[in-house]
């Protein structure tokens, strides 16, 4: 029902040449699934590089990292979801836990964020997930709660057209991941939450995202709670990118 979403996270890996160089060797051996997409989250100047050659492929889909709220103006830096789109994405991540802990976004950027990319035509991929000191804490469940509080006021179209990606901070970059179990428990509480705030909560995908590798993915992709995943640097090599889009949910 649920479509399983691969998504790569490039962070601040792969120009425009890199990105080309790196989809002509994933795309010579990629077959499309039923029921599977593949999802690129490109840096700002490599995203026209990734839609011209996603082009025309129903289950691939070129995205940005990051977007600002505004519609134009003095921001330096910044790119708008016009822009985005005009460059060929058609989703943006939202709130990453780079955004929101190197780089200071907030709670309330990270809604202003949802608004303007759902507004202008970018399907919104919401990043949560708690440090470890919050985990530590107890704080878990109260922290992602917080972070989906940004939703509230949305309507249940727009939030049917949210996805959301689950990732610890502290899984991201180190080698250690959420167990299946418990990335599906938080991912279940991540739902009931949605339906709280009035979305279709069975038609969100909701990605599990921190040291996915292509030995762990088949273990998280076989909780029904984990409708795909987010992956940074396993992502970068066409082969591991590979071995984790084939990644068996049986
Ligand atoms: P890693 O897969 O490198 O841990 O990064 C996860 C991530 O931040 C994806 O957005």
């Amino acid at each position: 029902m649920r479509p399983l979403v691969f998504a790569g996270n490039w962070k601040m890996h792969l120009g425009p040449e890199g990105a080309r160089g790196f989809l002509t060797r994933y795309l010579a051996g990629h077959e499309p699934v039923q029921g599977r997409e593949v999802w690129f989250f490109a840096p700002a100047v490599s995203v026209a590089a990734v839609a011209a050659q996603v082009a025309g492929r129903a289950d691939l889909r070129a995205g940005i990292q990051n977007v600002h709220w505004e519609a134009k103006g003095a921001f330096t830096g910044e790119t708008s979801v016009a822009m985005a789109r005009e460059a060929g994405a058609t989703a943006t991540l939202v709130g990453h836990s780079e955004r929101r802990h190197v780089f200071g976004e907030t709670d309330q950027e990270t809604g202003l964020k949802v608004r303007a990319a759902l507004a202008g035509g970018l399907i919104p991929m919401l990043c949560v997930g708690e440090t470890l000191a919050e985990r530590e804490a107890g704080a878990t469940l109260a922290v992602v709660r917080r972070q989906l509080d940004v939703l509230a006021g949305l309507d249940a179209a727009e939030l049917g057209r949210m996805r959301i990606a689950y990732e610890p901070v502290w899984a991201i970059g180190t080698g250690k991941n959420a167990t299946p179990e418990d990335a599906a428990e938080v991912h279940g509480a991540i739902r009931g939450r949605l339906g709280e705030l009035g979305a279709p909560a069975d038609r969100v995908s909701i990605l599990y995202g921190g040291s996915v590798k292509p030995d762990n993915a088949a273990a998280l992709v076989a909780e029904t709670e984990i409708d795909g995943v987010l992956v940074g640097g396993a992502s970068l090599d066409p082969e591991s990118w590979r071995a984790i889009v084939r990644a068996d949910r049986d």
